[in-house]
């Protein structure tokens, strides 16, 4: 047959011919093509496979590079590469690749027949599908938590009010990580073109990645949990530095506030109406006709007396960012890009022209280092004028006709390459100039970055949002499935349009979404233009006062929160966790009944209700969980039945769960020389990292910070709060520990080995809701008895037994 004719018929990658060992693993060639092994670490195996001259090794998601030294055996019928992870057996006729634990269980095998193989342009690996095996994550995808049966393409997408089982959509993470048997393992396909996940739709046999063009690029991580899995992915990936404090607080968008009087009578009615926010975002109304970089001034006819009055007022501003430059001559921006020849171009060298919000416009390539320089310029008049917030929008990149050809070339750091490659990209390198530019241009302060699209690696540069949702319930529950997935795949930092984007919520809906929301990482409200008012106390005095009570709650958390962020800046964990993280065998976590509840953070189980339901079914893992709002405890492996009334979501906190809360205020920048640490007494020992720095510069990165372990020892009935290390000094002066789930009042207590009085205390968990009670819950539901004790909170250790 001819090469010609051979192409049009599936070709998989033949017998090796011949091969050598490595540095880092082993290269070989093929009948049909050649192939590649590189180790990462112990855990982390790249295999690549092409029909071209060269392997291609150029990635905008990859910052990690090959290190390692696995062994490398010849036996009959096979290579066997072996780390102290696993083993991975590459048979050489015909060449397949398939990992095994140390013991030799299947971890994840190619499928016999088809290995990696070619359809024409596309290059398809097939895996054996695995008795009971699960596929969860690929990012900001709809569907189950467990995508088994389904299939989903990455091909970035301006979705509006997009249906609960749509795709694509904007973000294209290309990463799954696969359960069965005890075991998982992730699988990252570092493929930019237009790629396809199927995870057993339409057949029942294998489960298969895929790309259009490009090559069979993927890495294999093996971890024993799927929190290391993930901490493996985003050693490949990135983790995000620490976002500032104040874009955790609460922050109030619409599209759009003006005029200028608008937004101030905005930020003053948070503070008159006593509900916390720390954040109003500019949407494209305060530009001149939609143009980036400039003011309309008709309705902002000042814009630094307007940001200092915010300022004034405790409030950040963050401005919308969208990619299309108007096509006008006299247009600072645009001339410049036009100097620079810094635009996406057709490949007969003119400018690529597309419609968006400003009428016809170029797009800056972002893969030439040239724009990114040019971007950074731009920021210099927003960062100047006070803004610390960039919301980066439209990146998929979005025009009219959604049809973005793909002809075009893009720079690529001068390597050249189609828009085919480029898309799925754009959005992560649209947000990688301006987190880069805007860093730089802060003088050492954070700058807020937030994303619509996105690629694998994007939480290195900014939040990601789930676009233009829609306001109903069953939309409400997809967010947080996005956003659990999200944080399965590298996202740590995510949210959704709190009360939805499109269409009018109601007041149940809006005040629902609000108590969600006020647990996820990423927490903003936002509705469209001509859409109904939708602030906190837009749907009337009950809802605003529930409203009122979960954001200060959210302010409540905050020292829990940020420690969160904090580890997701180390280890990749996210703030809000799907149950497969630390339930990843418990099949029940799966179901589709349950598989909207996640945890924030290690301790606070969050089960989402919809709006309209008063009672809801909850399935509690493994351990004891305590009621948020009432302290009552119940035994975990459990379904329970919970009273989910519009004020209250159901929420469970976990047996040996060490919480630090401050007293809730207006905004994140208040101080608070309290701490008060819940302890929630239970069977088994437990820790906790809190985590303290000044909030908003990168002075933590040169060891300004404040970061102590919390320990809970049960048997002992002991707490010990280690050393602080780092060299922040703490506002925190005062220590109050909440005791729950203690079956009596101790009689003796020690601090330092001093004795100290406990008292019985009547405040329940979260001081914010005390005061709400009388007026939602006239018969407010019994308490537990807590009991706390206030002390001294020096640096150095402080030992607490009872
Ligand atoms: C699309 C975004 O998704 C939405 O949040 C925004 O309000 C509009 N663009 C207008 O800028």
């Amino acid at each position: 047959m001819t090469l010609k004719m051979k192409r049009t018929l599936n070709q998989s990658l033949g017998d090796i011919t011949s091969w050598q060992r490595e540095a880092a693993g082993v290269q070989g060639e093929t009948s049909y093509g050649k192939f590649r092994v590189q180790c990462y670490n112990d855990h982390i195996a790249r295999i690549s496979v092409t029909r071209d001259e060269a392997f291609e090794d150029f990635s905008y998601a990859v910052v990690a590079s090959p290190l390692g030294a696995p062994t490398l055996t010849e036996l009959s019928g096979f290579l066997e590469l072996r780390t102290n992870a696993f083993v991975l057996k590459i048979s050489t006729a015909p060449v397949r690749f398939s990992f095994y634990t140390l013991q030799g269980q299947p971890i994840n095998e190619d499928d016999a027949a088809f290995g990696t193989s070619w359809n024409g342009e596309q290059v398809t690996t097939y895996k054996k599908m695995q008795a009971g095996e699960r596929f969860i994550g690929l990012g900001e995808k709809t569907g189950p938590l467990d995508r088994k049966g389904q299939g989903y393409q990455n091909w970035a997408t301006d979705s509006f009010a997009y249906s609960p089982g749509q795709d694509p959509l904007y973000c294209s993470i290309p990463f799954y990580i696969g359960v069965h048997n005890g075991v998982a393992y992730g699988i990252f396909f570092d493929n930019s073109f237009k790629s396809f996940f199927n995870f057993g739709a339409s057949n029942n046999r294998f489960a298969s990645f895929y790309a259009d063009a490009g090559e069979m690029n993927y890495y294999f991580i093996h971890g024993s949990s799927v929190a290391e899995i993930i901490r493996h992915y985003t050693h490949l990936t990135g983790r995000m530095e620490l976002p500032p404090l104040w874009s955790i607080g609460y922050q109030q968008c619409r599209y759009s506030y003006y005029p200028d009087k608008e937004v101030l009578n905005l930020a003053r009615t948070f503070r008159e109406k006593d509900i916390p926010a720390d954040t109003i975002v500019f949407d494209i109304h305060y530009m001149d006709q939609y143009k980036i970089f400039t003011w309309n001034n008709r309705d902002f006819a000042d814009p630094e007396i307007l940001l200092t009055q915010l300022r004034d007022m405790g409030f950040h501003v963050v401005v919308m960012c969208d990619p299309g430059i108007k096509v006008e001559e006299g247009y600072a921006t645009y001339d410049a890009g036009m100097r620079e020849n810094i635009f996406i171009q057709y490949p007969d060298g003119t400018p690529y022209t597309g419609q968006v919000w400003p009428g016809w416009c170029h797009f800056p390539d972002f893969s030439n280092p040239r724009a990114r320089a040019w971007w950074q310029e731009q920021f210099k008049e927003y960062v100047a004028l006070g803004v610390d917030g960039f919301w980066n929008d439209m990146n998929e990149i979005a025009t009219w006709g959604q049809m973005l050809p793909e002809l075009m070339t893009m720079d690529f750091e001068g390597q050249q390459a189609t828009m085919r490659r480029g898309r799925n990209l754009y959005g992560l390198l649209m947000a990688r100039s301006t987190y880069e530019g805007t860093r730089a241009l802060l003088g050492g302060r954070r700058p807020f970055n937030l994303t619509r699209s996105g690629y694998a690696g994007v939480q290195r540069y900014a939040a990601v949002w789930t676009g233009d949702n829609v306001a109903y319930d069953e939309h409400m529950l997809l967010g947080v499935r996005l956003v659990n997935s999200m944080g399965l795949s590298g996202i740590a930092f995510a949210g959704y349009d709190v009360g939805g984007f499109v269409g009018d919520a109601n007041s149940k809906l809006f005040a629902r979404w609000v108590s969600i929301g006020t647990f996820s990482p990423f927490f903003r409200g936002h509705s469209m233009i001509n859409s109904r008012d939708s602030e906190p106390w837009a749907y009337g005095e009950e809802v605003e006062q529930i409203s009122r009570n979960y954001i200060k709650l959210r302010y409540q958390l905050l020292p829990y929160l940020y420690s969160l962020f904090h580890e997701a800046s180390e280890t990749g964990m996210p703030v809000q966790r799907s149950l497969a993280i630390d339930y990843t065998h418990d099949w029940k976590v799966y179901d589709g009944q349950y598989h909207n509840q996640y945890l924030l953070g290690p301790s606070l189980l969050v089960a989402p209700a919809e709006s309209t339901k008063e009672f809801i079914k909850v399935y509690l893992p493994e351990g004891d969980w305590y009621t948020l709002y009432t302290g009552h405890k119940h035994a975990g492996h459990a379904e329970v039945i919970t009273e989910c009334p519009v004020h209250r979501l159901p929420v469970f906190v976990k047996a040996g769960a060490l919480i630090p809360l401050k007293p809730a205020a207006p905004n994140t920048q208040t101080v608070s020389e309290l701490l008060t640490l819940h302890v929630y007494t239970g069977k088994h020992d437990s820790t906790f990292v809190y985590y303290e720095d000044d909030g908003a510069t990168f002075d933590y990165q040169a060891g300004i910070y404040a970061k102590r372990q919390l320990a809970y020892y049960a048997a002992e009935r002991k707490l010990v709060l280690g050393t602080t290390e780092g060299t922040y000094v703490s506002p925190v002066k005062k220590l109050k520990i909440v005791w729950h789930g203690l079956d009596e009042h101790p009689t003796e207590a020690l601090v330092q080995g001093e004795p100290i009085v406990i008292h019985p205390d009547v405040s329940q968990f979260l001081g914010a809701l005390e005061k709400f009670d009388p007026f939602f819950d006239p018969e407010p539901a019994p308490q537990e008895a807590v009991y706390s004790a206030e002390m001294a909170y020096p640096a150095g250790e402080i030992v607490i037994r009872w």
